[in-house]
């Protein structure tokens, strides 16, 4: 189905929605591998999505026909393996600026690309990278954001929605053609070279940033301050006179 709701140049303008689909990264994905070639910024979007992923082989739930379940495919061939984490970033502060509006100054992005509203989880996204050498060939980026749900199961307590925040529906359309207008411009915007745009504004916008805080890494708790993310997107903490590097699986954010 071509869309008409999204007013960019190529984010988002071949749409197509699914009724049900297991996940529209592995959709996708398939497609991408299966079919005659796709155009840069196809968009599978599903209404419900019954095995959804997340990171870390985690699973990712979302009631039918009430949250935003979708994956976009970009080709950024302009980007070196090593800068993988640049095209995160961007995608990152996309879906921020689109909430940001909406939802306020309590709005944060956590390392690496969840999306936080003070400590709860409003939505996450899983960017898969297909890489050719050493250059990215294709990178699915799947994104999940709770939106017009109201209640969530215990495993996911840590989750809230749009609705949850705003005690009011918001359009699920309105807000995917957003999140393209704004994907496409960082994308952009990255791909003319403004890297340190895209740094910088990722930094802005993180969740405790340069705030004493506690985390877990090695099996121990420890007291530290996030003080920066590297170029290649390892989260730094500074703790005991020391800055160590954590990559995702190494560290976790203890909430007390
Ligand atoms: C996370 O925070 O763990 C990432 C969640 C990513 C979920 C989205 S929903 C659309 C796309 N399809 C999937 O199977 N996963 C991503």
């Amino acid at each position: 189905m071509q869309n008409n709701i999204i007013s960019g140049l190529f984010v988002g303008q071949n749409l197509l929605t699914l009724k049900e689909v297991d996940s529209t990264n592995n959709f996708l994905k398939s497609l991408v591998s299966n079919s005659k070639p796709l155009p840069e910024g196809t968009v599978i979007m599903a209404e419900n999505q019954y095995a959804g992923r997340g990171q870390q082989q985690n699973t990712w739930h979302a009631e039918p026909g009430k949250n935003l379940t979708f994956s976009l495919l970009l080709i950024p061939a302009f980007l070196q393996v090593s800068q993988q984490f640049d095209l995160t970033r961007a995608i990152s502060i996309s879906v921020f600026d689109t909430l940001r509006p909406l939802l306020g100054n309590e709005l944060k992005i956590k390392w690496p690309n969840d999306i936080y509203f003070g400590d709860k989880k409003l939505g996450g996204m899983l960017i898969e990278n297909i890489l050719s050498g050493n250059t990215i060939k294709y990178s699915i980026i799947g994104i999940g954001l709770n939106v017009n749900q109201e209640n969530f199961p215990q495993t996911a307590a840590n989750a809230t929605s749009v609705k949850q925040i705003l005690r009011k529906d918001y359009d699920l359309r309105t807000l995917l053609a957003d999140i393209c207008n704004n994907i496409e411009s960082n994308y952009l915007k990255l791909k003319a070279g403004d890297i340190s745009f895209v740094r910088n504004e990722y930094l802005k916008r993180l969740y405790w940033l340069n705030e004493k805080k506690r985390f877990k890494a090695t099996d121990k708790e420890f007291e530290g301050v996030i003080n920066g993310v590297t170029e290649a997107g390892m989260l730094q903490v500074a703790h005991s006179g020391n800055v160590n590097n954590y990559n995702l699986k190494e560290i976790e954010f203890l909430n007390k």
